[in-house]
């Protein structure tokens, strides 16, 4: 059950807060153009990731993100109506991806109907893609004459390999869904029916987690595509050695112990 207790007000998106969870949801807010990515819009999603984790400072506990679009589509892309104004910067179009990228906790795209240019690039910011069989994916881009500016080739590359990722990018073509859990560029599909479902179970499953665990395993897993293997293992060895002095470590080898003692993780 969601529960809103968040006292921002926000015109392009919506957030909500389930505190019996710790799962946060972020809905991108913009139905008449598709939630195209414009300039709020890419604002408000940092503001509101900020929000739901500065639930943490107030003492409740939030522990992941599920970030979907709203009325049936993820995100059609940039706002193209914007591209009259002023070319967005590269500045701009990178800050939200990044900050997805770089949240402390895991964050889940949750995918149904268009997911396309910036919306793919947003959605491949995110942790995990969990994705509706009618989801339709894509770069659309080179038909504007551009590329996609935030990542959308590299991320491909890295998910799927290079070849694949220019196949997209070159011919602009959409996917669907399943051909995208082919290439690794989704984890799931599932039945429309079934998604939201699908995406509440797992998203609850890690934030009942030990959290500083959870965090470890993403700051291990972003390195993971950008060194060698030698520099990798070195890493995860200087993540590993704080988290066996914690009270979690504790907890988990107690729960291990006792057969029907029930674990509660606080992230410390
Ligand atoms: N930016 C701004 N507005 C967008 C948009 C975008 N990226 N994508 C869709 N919209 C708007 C449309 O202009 C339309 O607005 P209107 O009702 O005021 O005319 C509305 O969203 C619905 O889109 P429409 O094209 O009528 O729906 P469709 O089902 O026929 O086609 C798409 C859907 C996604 C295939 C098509 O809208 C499209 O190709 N969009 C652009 C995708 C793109 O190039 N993204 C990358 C940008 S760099």
């Amino acid at each position: 059950m969601k529960c809103n207790r968040m006292d921002e007000t926000f015109e392009t998106i919506q957030i909500e807060f389930d505190e019996e969870t710790g799962v946060g949801y972020l809905t991108l807010d913009r139905p008449d153009s598709l939630n195209a990515l414009s300039l709020q819009l890419r604002e408000e999603i940092i503001e509101g990731l900020r929000a739901l984790n500065g639930l943490n400072d107030d003492g409740i506990d939030m522990r992941a993100v599920v970030i979907e679009g709203s009325e049936g589509n993820f995100c059609a892309g940039a706002d193209i109506t914007e591209f009259e104004d002023d070319a967005p910067t590269v500045d701009a179009d990178r800050t939200h991806f990044q900050f997805l990228r770089e949240y402390p906790m895991p964050v889940i795209a949750k995918i149904r109907g268009y997911c396309l240019g910036g919306g793919l690039e947003t959605a491949m910011s995110c942790d995990f893609r969990f994705a509706s069989e009618d989801a339709t994916l894509g770069l659309p881009e080179v038909d504007l004459g551009i590329i996609p500016g935030a990542g959308g080739v590299q991320f491909i590359s890295r998910l799927a390999n290079p070849s694949v990722a220019m196949e997209i990018a070159m011919t602009g073509d959409h996917i669907s869904a399943d051909r995208a859990a082919d290439l690794d560029i989704v984890n799931r599909v599932y039945d429309e029916a079934e998604l939201d479902d699908a995406v509440e179970a797992f998203a609850t499953e890690i934030a009942s987690k030990p959290p500083l665990s959870i965090q470890a395993i993403k700051q291990s897993a972003n390195l993971a595509t950008e060194v060698g293997l030698d520099a990798g293992l070195e890493y995860d060895g200087k993540l590993i050695d704080p988290l066996f002095g914690t009270e979690d470590h504790e907890e988990g080898v107690k729960a291990f112990a006792e057969n029907d003692y029930e674990p509660e993780f606080k992230g410390r």
